[in-house]
């Protein structure tokens, strides 16, 4: 039997949050973001299952783009940060892939190129986030330069990116809007909706839309909010039971014995560690289902294993169910116990988990 560590991936689950995301804006075109491996979901693999229904799929660079070409992807593929040196434009070109432009270098770089045939481009606008973007003083100018150049194939979307549209409260969505509408022609073609803003910010829908997050059916709030409750997660990491002891009160578990047990305790040995991507810094009392069941982690993580403490179980043995994160134990939450998002938890998942696809 080999090691149970696995990320099972639901995809019919990932074409409701799809699905969920397009109905939200239905005059609207949605790109799945499917960087950084689709968030951990394998990109071939998810950019295969949502082929029929997306027109375009979403990257952060060249390589990502490659690999879903190679696999026989024939959407276009845009590349959010656009091209990093001049020899990739050649390549986006020929292979079809979009380029945002973010930057005067990168506008100089695709109106100066030798390509073979015209590229299709994003006019980044920085609206507030001040990551990338022209200025917006400077769009009107940047338009006209890439307009008149040969090596830009018609129509130019003009977009940008939002900082804290996930803060249902914040301001600066709005303002990030204004700030964009007076400096993108009204009969452009624009994209500025991620997915809180595509589940929460109704004015923020344009002809393109960006979802990344919400399409792995994880919420990129804080709070409870209508449309992101009927997300449906799409990855359950699992693993199970390797070993089981009773320890006496007053014994310790795992590396620099940081948990001692206050009573008698039965200790369950998970095959799962930092080595799979679960965050080393989970602190005692992070919950880890067993058979279903919501018991403490307890004692330091290690590279390939957990302990957890399932004296409240009245039955366990080897071999049974653990899951790490999943539907009944969302992802947010397990990050909210590592200080960190469950983006990072999703994206950071090594190879070596085995992802297995529903
Ligand atoms: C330019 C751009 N658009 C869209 C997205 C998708 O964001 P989310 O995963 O929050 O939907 C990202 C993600 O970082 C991004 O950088």
């Amino acid at each position: 039997m080999s090691r149970p560590t696995r990320a099972v991936i639901d995809l019919q689950a990932l074409r409701h949050n799809y699905q969920l995301a397009q109905s939200l804006a239905p005059e609207s075109k949605t790109i799945p973001m499917v960087k950084a491996n689709a968030y951990g979901h394998g990109a071939v693999k998810v950019s295969q299952s949502l082929e029929d229904i997306a027109p375009a799929f979403g990257v952060a660079c060249i390589e990502e783009a490659l690999e879903l070409r190679d696999a026989g992807i024939k959407q276009p593929i845009l590349l959010l940060e656009g091209a990093f040196e001049a020899s990739e434009l050649k390549v986006a070109a020929t292979k079809g892939f979009w380029v945002m432009v973010e930057n005067h270098q990168q506008k100089e770089a695709i109106i100066n190129a030798d390509l073979p045939a015209p590229l299709t481009v994003w006019l980044g606008v920085d609206t507030g986030m001040h990551r990338l973007g022209f200025q917006p003083e400077d769009v009107a100018e940047v338009y006209r330069s890439l307009n008149s150049s040969r090596n830009i194939r018609q129509p130019i979307v003009f977009t940008s990116h939002f900082a804290c549209a996930d803060d249902l409260d914040s301001e600066a969505t709005s303002t990030q809007i204004d700030t964009f509408k007076a400096c993108a022609p009204v009969t452009a073609l624009q994209s500025l909706a991620n997915s809180a803003a595509i589940l929460a910010w109704p004015k923020a829908r344009r002809e393109w839309q960006r979802p990344g997050y919400m399409l792995y059916g994880n919420s990129p709030f804080a709070v409870a909010q209508e449309n992101a409750d009927l997300l449906k997660p799409v990855m359950s990491f699992e693993s199970a039971v390797i070993s089981l002891r009773t320890i006496a009160a007053g014994e310790s578990v795992g590396y620099t014995a940081n948990w001692t047990a206050q009573r008698d305790s039965t200790i369950a040995t998970i095959t799962v560690g930092y080595g799979d991507g679960y965050p080393r810094n989970a602190p005692n009392s992070t919950p880890v289902l067993i058979n279903g069941i919501r018991c403490p982690l307890v004692g330091r993580v290690s590279m390939d294993m957990i302990t957890v403490d399932v004296t409240e179980l009245t039955e366990v043995a080897i071999g049974d169910k653990a899951v790490l994160w999943g539907p009944d134990l969302p992802v947010n939450e397990v990050a909210s116990y590592c200080d960190t998002i469950g983006y990072e938890l999703l994206t950071r998942m090594p190879g070596r988990v085995m992802r297995v696809y529903l």
